[in-house]
C-alpha cells in the first residue's frame, strides 16, 4: 500500500482543517434513509475536535451538474451530521468558496465544525479546476480526505486540493485501505472472492484482476448465467449477455492458467417471472425449462461455497447471488452472509465486503456489522477491485513529503 501520512502525523492544534467527507447519502423525501457514511466519519470529526481543529467539513451530493440546484443541497446533512457528533453545533456555509465560506469559516473557534454546501454547485469540483481547488485552499491550513467512497473520482477537492495543503488521510480512509490491503494486496491465504451481480460486462476488469490475486473464485447473480451459457449450458431465459460467452471463455481459460479454481452454480432457484412470492422449482442448472429463468443459486451451490470458505482465511466479496430485493430470491445471499458472518466471528476468516447491492443486502440481513470490514463505497470500491489507481488515494500518496521537501505540516 502506497505510503500516506494520517491525522497522527499532523499537526492541526488551532488549525483550519479542511475535511473531505462523502456525504452522498441515500436521502427519501428529505430524509436520510441510511446514515452509515455519516456514521463512519464521525471519528475522524471527533478526533479533530479532540485535537482542537477548526473543521470544515466538504462533500458532493448527487450530480448537480456544476451549477446550484436547491435539491442538491447539503443543508439536509446540517441535523444528521450534529447528531453523529454527539449533538455538536454544525455550522452551515451557503456556498462552498468566497465571501460566505471566508464568513463562515473565520467564525469558527476550535474544537467548532462548519459544514460547506455541495462542492459539484461549481464546475471547477468535476473539472479538477486549480482555481477552485485554491479557492477551497483558502479557507484551511490543512487538508484531510477521509472520502475513499469518492477517491475514483479525480475532482478538485479530491485530486488538485491535496497538493496546495499539507495533506494526510482521515480514519476512515485509513481503515478502508487498511482493509482492502489486508484482502487483496497482503492476504492470508487461501483466499476466495465472492462475485455476483447482474453483468459480466461491467465486472470483466474486476474478474480479470481478481483471478490473478486470488486462489478460489465463486461466481453467482445472473452473471454467473453467461459464463454458464459460455460453458454450452442452456438456461432457458435467464437473464444472460450471449454477446459475452467468448469473453466469459477467456476469463475460465486464464483461471486455469492462474491455478485460480472457478466455483460456477450447480444447482438454481428458476420461476416464470421475477415477483415477490412467486412460485420456483429448485433445479440443476443444465435442467432450466425454456421458459424459466435462474433467479437465485440453489442450495447445493450455497453448500459448495460455504465449505470451500471453511477452507479459507480471506475472503473478498462483491456483489449479490440473485435477484436479492425480491424474496425469495434473497435466500443465497443470506445464506452465505449467515455463513461468513459466523466463520468471522469464530476468528477463521477475514471478510471484506463492498459495493452498493452487497452492502444493501447485508444490511438487510442485519449482518453488516458481524463481517471484518464492509466498505461505505461503491464504485471505488469496484474500481479497486480492478486494480486501477483511484486518484485520491494517489493523491495522497504523492502529498507525502520526501526527506528533501521536509515536513509541510
Ligand atoms: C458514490 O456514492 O459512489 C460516491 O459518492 C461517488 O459519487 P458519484 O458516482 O456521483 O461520483
Ligand atoms: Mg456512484
Amino acid at each position: 500500500m502506497a505510503r500516506f501520512r494520517t491525522l497522527d502525523d499532523i499537526d492541526v492544534r488551532g488549525k483550519r482543517v479542511l475535511l473531505r467527507a462523502d456525504l452522498n447519502v441515500p436521502v427519501k423525501d428529505g430524509v436520510v434513509s441510511d446514515a452509515t457514511r455519516i456514521e463512519r466519519l464521525a471519528p475522524t470529526i471527533e478526533a479533530l475536535i479532540e485535537k482542537d481543529a477548526k473543521v470544515i467539513v466538504m462533500s458532493h451530493f448527487g450530480r448537480p451538474d456544476g451549477r446550484p440546484a436547491p435539491a442538491y443541497s447539503l443543508r439536509p446533512l446540517v441535523a444528521p451530521l450534529s447528531k453523529a457528533i454527539c449533538g455538536r453545533e454544525v455550522a452551515f456555509a451557503s456556498d462552498c468558496i468566497g465571501d460566505e465560506a471566508k464568513r463562515v469559516v473565520a467564525a469558527l473557534r476550535p474544537g467548532q465544525v462548519a459544514l460547506l454546501e455541495n462542492l459539484r454547485f461549481h464546475k471547477g469540483e468535476e473539472e479538477n479546476s486549480p482555481d477552485f481547488a485554491r479557492a477551497l485552499a483558502d479557507l484551511g491550513d490543512v487538508y484531510v480526505d477521509d472520502a475513499f467512497s469518492a477517491a475514483h473520482r479525480a475532482h478538485a477537492s479530491i485530486a488538485a486540493l491535496a497538493h496546495l495543503l499539507p495533506a494526510a488521510a482521515g480514519k476512515l480512509m485509513e481503515a478502508e485501505l487498511a482493509a482492502l490491503t489486508a484482502a487483496l494486496e497482503s492476504p492470508a491465504r487461501p483466499v476466495l472472492a465472492l462475485v455476483g451481480g447482474a453483468k459480466v460486462s461491467t465486472k470483466l476488469d474486476l474478474l480479470r484482476f481478481v483471478i490473478g490475486k486470488v486462489d478460489v473464485l465463486a461466481i453467482g447473480g445472473a452473471m454467473a448465467n453467461t459464463l454458464l451459457f459460455a460453458e454450452g449450458t442452456e438456461i432457458g431465459r435467464s437473464l444472460c449477455e450471449r454477446d459475452m460467452a467468448d469473453n466469459a471463455r477467456k476469463l475460465l481459460a486464464l483461471a486455469r492458467e492462474r491455478n485460480c479454481r472457478v466455483i460456477l452454480p450447480q444447482d438454481a432457484v428458476v420461476a416464470v417471472r421475477l415477483a415477490p412470492g412467486t412460485e420456483t422449482r429448485t433445479i440443476p442448472v443444465d435442467a432450466v425449462p425454456d421458459d424459466m429463468m435462474i433467479l437465485d443459486i440453489g442450495p447445493k451451490t450455497v453448500a459448495r461455497i460455504g465449505a470451500a470458505l471453511e477452507d479459507v482465511r480471506t475472503l473478498v466479496w462483491n456483489g449479490p447471488l440473485g435477484a436479492f430485493e425480491t424474496p425469495p430470491f434473497d435466500q443465497a445471499t443470506v445464506a452465505l452472509a449467515k455463513k461468513v458472518a459466523e466463520l468471522t466471528r469464530a476468528g477463521k476468516l477475514l471478510s471484506v465486503a463492498g459495493g452498493g447491492d452487497t452492502v444493501a443486502a447485508l444490511a438487510a440481513a442485519g449482518l453488516t456489522d458481524q463481517l471484518s470490514y464492509v466498505s461505505t463505497a461503491g464504485g471505488a470500491f469496484l474500481e479497486w477491485l480492478e486494480g486501477r489507481e483511484l486518484p485520491g488515494v494517489a493523491a495522497l500518496a504523492a502529498a507525502v513529503p520526501t526527506a528533501s521537501t521536509g515536513d509541510v505540516a
